[in-house]
């Protein structure tokens, strides 16, 4: 079968990560274009002998391509991927789409009318404890969720991580900090578990880091379903955290790292809240859940889109379905700078004069 021609818009950390991955996969993909505004990041041996491009729209009109991978810093993911849709092209955007939803929404607007593959790499998607967790809570096996308990802080970042690069930590370099970079990931799940939220209150802060943007960031989501969701991540401890608790009318499972719990109650919470004990005797059975499959990750993002662009499989991460991190995180900052709950949709206009006004604030990235 012809591989699927590949241009990599980006090639940096994640950029030179997606091309081995792509030419770890040679028969579905050959990697066709580089492009990248730094001349340094297209040096090496592994990006020899491939066309190179210091500007995206060279590498659109180039012919060389059937899809394009967009690992920029994420402020011109959306102007980019726009670009590449009118060329008629597939693309794989990295996390988040973009740093608004403003522009998001503009995004996955030229997205659907140019109706080619659009998928992100929200690789947490891919592996099995997470997939789990989405089978058990669609077949209902904890009943009714109760609340939600998230901790995400398994994202430690070196000062000089930041200091490197100059748009990291900066509102206009990546309008954002841990909730525009890491916890995407974090952010997208619950969206993908959990569904539509109405709500949130949360704060940020920058406590751990000498950065602009938060590093920091706490925040109580409400489900559409009623149920609390408490959610928690930084940058800046050791060893991490990666854990989430998930309660419910039937039972409790807890993912810790990649190991994953159930505790089974007898009698259900209602039941027990039901009945005649006022201090009701609660029996139930702790298990580890076997995971199915080892863990996967970006590889297998990449095997999807192939199978997407030739057999028309469903999507795992849809780029159309990755609005929801970028809207989370910009009502997360909305509700720290207005100290109030913000309600879901959030009022694009607001986010875009809150983020103006602390690039302006700051000016430090010009
Ligand atoms: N899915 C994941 O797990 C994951 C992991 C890391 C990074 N990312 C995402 O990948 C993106 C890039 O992150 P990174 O860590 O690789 O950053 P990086 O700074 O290492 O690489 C970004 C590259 O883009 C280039 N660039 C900037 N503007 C450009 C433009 N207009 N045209 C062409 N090239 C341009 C830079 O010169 C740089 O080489 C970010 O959006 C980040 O959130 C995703």
């Amino acid at each position: 079968m012809t591989p699927i021609r590949v241009g990599i818009i980006g090639t940096g950390i994640m950029g030179s990560n997606h091309l081995k991955h792509l030419k770890g996969q040679p028969e579905n993909f050959q990697v066709t274009a580089l492009c990248d505004i730094n001349p340094e990041n297209l040096k090496g041996e592994e990006k020899a002998g491939i066309p190179h491009f210091s500007d995206y729209r060279d590498l659109l009109d180039s012919g060389l391509c059937d899809i394009v991978a967009v690992a920029t810093p994420h402020p011109c993911h959306g102007e980019i991927s726009m670009a590449a849709f009118r060329k008629g092209l597939h693309v794989m955007c990295e996390k988040p789409l973009t740093d608004t939803i403003s522009k998001t929404d503009a995004l996955l607007a030229v997205a659907k009318e140019a109706g080619t593959v659009f998928s992100t790499n929200f690789s947490m998607r891919t592996t099995s404890v997470n997939i789990l967790i989405k089978q058990m809570l669609s077949e209902n096996a904890l009943g009714k969720i109760i609340r939600v308990d998230f901790v995400c802080t398994d994202w430690l970042r070196s000062q000089n991580y930041y200091d490197k690069q100059a748009w990291r930590g900066k509102w206009k370099g990546e309008g954002g900090g841990v909730l525009m970079n890491q916890a995407p990931h974090n952010l997208d799940l619950l969206h993908w578990w959990f569904g539509e939220m109405t709500s949130v209150r949360g704060t940020i802060g920058t406590r751990l880091h000498d950065i602009e943007t938060e590093d920091e960031v706490e925040a109580t989501f409400i489900n559409k379903a009623g149920f609390p969701i408490r959610f928690y991540a930084n940058t800046g401890e050791a060893p991490g955290i990666d854990r989430i608790e998930i309660v419910g009318d039937k039972g409790t499972l807890v993912r810790e790292g990649t190991k994953l719990t159930l505790t089974k109650l007898k009698e259900s919470v209602s039941e027990l809240i039901a009945g005649e004990a006022g201090f009701p005797k609660v029996e139930s059975e702790t298990t580890e859940v076997p995971i199915p499959e080892k863990l996967r990750g970006a590889g297998e993002i990449w095997k999807n889109i192939a199978a997407a662009i030739r057999n028309g499989e469903e999507l795992i991460a849809p780029g159309a379905d990755a609005w929801a991190a970028v809207e989370f995180a910009n009502a997360i900052t909305i509700s720290h700078f207005t100290n109030s709950e913000v309600k879901f949709p959030i009022d694009r206009k607001v986010y875009d004069k809150l983020l103006s006004e602390l690039i302006n604030k700051t000016k430090t990235l010009r």
